[in-house]
């Protein structure tokens, strides 16, 4: 049997953070370039997010991106054109690891739930590609 071809999406992966118990309450800690692949350049977080709703609905071409339900929980859907996955994310120690390239969409969100992002660059509208069928034509032609 062939083996399958690995695609972008195999180097999404969930990472665990290192977590310091203590019966006054529990602390997970992240360091750029050790607990995370990239450099984080800017912070952003989802919350107040209505029951049903969705976000996400993008890819980025460049940037690298870390998601963590700092409370509550809700799933990450990724998809690289040729394959989808989803990760239900629940624990504040956990993150989504997502290099570019990655269609994602987040929903399911529970009440008064927290999605922080830890992201390689600063806001840029140039590297969304936020229409589907153009992601599509972008996996076709390598993103040229
Ligand atoms: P968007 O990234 O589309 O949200 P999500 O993927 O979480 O659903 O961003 C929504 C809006 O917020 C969009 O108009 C751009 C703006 N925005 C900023 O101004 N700065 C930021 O750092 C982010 C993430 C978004």
């Amino acid at each position: 049997m062939l083996a399958e071809k690995s695609t972008v999406l195999d180097d999404c992966r969930i990472i665990d953070f290192p977590k310091v118990t203590d019966y006054r309450g529990n602390l997970s800690f992240i360091e750029e370039n050790h607990q995370i692949p990239f450099q984080i350049k800017r912070v952003y977080y989802l919350y107040d997010v209505p029951s049903g709703a969705t976000r996400g609905g993008h890819a980025h071409r460049a940037l690298h991106q870390m998601i963590i339900a700092l409370s509550g929980s809700f799933d990450v859907i990724i998809d690289d054109g040729l394959r989808k996955q989803s990760f239900f994310l629940n624990r504040p120690h956990y993150g989504l690891y997502i290099p570019p390239r990655v269609w994602r969409e987040l929903e399911n969100f529970s009440s008064n739930s927290v999605a922080l992002s830890l992201v390689s660059e600063v806001y840029d509208e140039t590297d969304y590609v936020r229409d589907y069928q153009a992601f599509k034509r972008l996996v076709l032609n390598g993103w040229q």
